[in-house]
């Protein structure tokens, strides 16, 4: 008992001063070999052991076959962060790679685009600050009427405006291609003073134009109901609402029925909280004044044409039922993350 309770303090001693004077991991290593080896200091005691020894001593020596496993991992963690390895613990769950994605607007924008390019129409953008004459003036607007009010329209600079709605890519389509036919989405950003759940500074909206031979109210509706079905699903519905607009005779409000009661205003027997008369407006539409026609260069004998005007923003919120238009612009990741 006594010899081989010497041999362990003798051990210990010398693996003590080994550890002292390596540092290098492939000196660890080898430390490793000589204490824990197959051939090793520990196993060599073990195997001289007599078959009927103390128990006490086994116990003593793996002890000690422990102490040297941990000082030696200890010291070998040591020595790889220093040489500026890291450790790799491959049970550590992996860091998710975020993933980006484009913003819901950019995305309605890309939908709204490839429905209408289905049809043949062709994507434009027109400018976003623009003279009177565009913007208003050949559109037929009158000087005193509201969508000239400063009140509504930012103005930056005499007659220079940030445009309020995309209907000044009418004339603009018109004056670049100077004849029929035209097929045409604008989409691009609008700017009014205002600021509520429901409306922003900022805002975008994607204005069709075609004209043509023999363009009337029917081809309004087709393009209308085949975007309606397409963006917001087949079992909605269209219907045009007698309206005014400056710049179009006759116009319409289009509505589009309600996606939670489907066109009947109620939920049971009590009044659709959504729509309450079945019917959700979608926004303004006609077929295009003769006097715009002139204005753009056409000629109003030989040719006719529709227009609409709609929100992007409007179309996204009907959509997806979102309460308050602001959050669109937020830059809210729990938001965004939805889309
Ligand atoms: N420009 C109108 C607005 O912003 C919308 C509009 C109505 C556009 C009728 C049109 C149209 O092209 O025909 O309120």
């Amino acid at each position: 008992m006594g010899t081989k309770f010497n041999e362990i303090v003798e051990i210990t001693k010398e693996f003590t001063q080994d550890l002292k004077t390596s540092s290098l991991s492939d000196e660890i290593d080898s430390l490793n070999l000589k204490y824990l080896g197959r051939q090793g200091k520990v196993n060599s005691l073990f195997k001289s052991l007599p078959i009927k020894s103390d128990p006490k001593i086994g116990q003593q020596i793996n002890h000690l076959k422990k102490f040297i496993q941990t000082k030696l991992s200890e010291k070998l963690e040591a020595a790889l962060s220093v040489a500026g390895h890291q450790v790799i613990d491959v049970t550590v769950p992996g860091i998710p790679i975020l993933k980006g994605s484009l913003h819901p607007l950019t995305q309605t924008i890309e939908e709204i685009e490839s429905i209408f390019k289905g049809l043949g129409f062709v994507r434009r953008r027109y400018p976003e600050v623009e003279t009177d004459w565009y913007y208003a003036e050949g559109l037929n607007i009158p000087k005193d009427h509201p969508a000239r009010d400063d009140q509504e329209t930012f103005y930056v600079g005499e007659n220079v405006v940030l445009t309020a709605h995309t209907s000044n890519g009418q004339l603009r389509e018109m004056e670049y291609k100077k004849n029929p036919p035209i097929k045409m989405i604008n989409i691009g950003k609008t700017y009014r003073r205002q600021f509520d759940a429901s409306h922003t500074p900022m805002f975008h909206q994607f204005e069709g134009l075609v004209i043509d031979k023999n363009i009337n109210i029917t081809h309004l509706l087709g393009v209308t109901d085949y975007f309606v079905k397409q963006y917001f699903g087949p079992d909605r519905r269209t219907r045009l609402r007698p309206h005014h607009f400056q710049f179009t005779e006759p116009s319409f409000e289009i509505d589009i029925s309600c996606g939670l009661c489907q066109g009947t205003g109620l939920i049971g027997k009590t009044s659709c909280k959504i729509c309450k008369s079945g019917w959700l407006e979608l926004g303004g539409a006609g077929m295009v004044h003769p006097l715009v026609l002139r204005n753009g260069g056409f000629n109003p004998d030989e040719c006719s044409g529709f227009a609409f005007g709609w929100g992007v923003e409007r179309v996204l919120m009907m959509k997806s039922g979102l309460p308050d238009l602001r959050l669109i612009f937020s830059d809210d990741i729990r938001f965004l993350n939805q889309f």
